[in-house]
């Protein structure tokens, strides 16, 4: 179990576009797999795309299952999915708030598309294919956002709705990121 450092905005390896995975199976692609899953779980985040620890590979874990950072979002299943390919159904979009990891104790209202369709392969090889709308279609949005080099604050359009969680929500425990 190896909890790793969670890079934050500013570092320049956030901004950049990770590489396609090659192969699946492999050791180093497990040992980075178990890493995520323990950084995510020990911070309590919904999601964890591999350049927030620092590894430039497009590969994202997320899940969230009554996860008190996100009181109000339906569970989403805990999902490995490596080099994603995104795919908005329709061009609605629908505003919500976001927190990441990297940008800690802040939040945004941040629109995404509503209903998306993501493929991709699980880390035993096998293909994912899945329609997904409203948290779940937000959260895959914001971790494949990573791959890509783009933190969630530069998707807000209205900045006067981007502020500290305590301030934003003195009610809601949502922990320190
Ligand atoms: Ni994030």
């Amino acid at each position: 179990m190896t909890i790793r450092e969670v890079l934050k905005m500013g570092d320049p390896r956030l901004l950049e576009v990770a590489a396609p995975v090659a192969r699946v199976g492999t050791a180093a692609l497990r040992e980075l797999l178990t890493d995520m899953q323990d950084t995510m779980r020990h911070l309590r985040g919904a999601g964890l795309a591999a350049p927030q620890i620092g590894v430039g590979l497009r590969v994202v874990i997320f899940g969230v299952d009554q996860n008190p950072r996100y009181p109000d979002a339906e569970s989403v299943p805990f999902t490995i999915l490596i080099n994603p390919v995104l795919t908005p159904v329709g061009k609605a979009q629908e505003d919500g708030w976001e927190g990441c990891l990297s940008v800690p104790g802040m939040r945004g209202l941040v629109p995404r598309y509503r209903e998306l369709r993501y493929q991709g392969i699980a880390a035993d090889g096998k293909p994912i294919d899945r329609t997904v709308r409203g948290f779940h279609a937000r959260v895959v949005q914001h971790e494949v956002d990573h791959l890509d080099g783009i933190l969630y604050p530069r998707r807000i359009r209205d900045l006067t709705r981007f502020g500290f969680s305590d301030v934003l929500f003195p009610d809601q425990d949502l922990g320190d990121d």
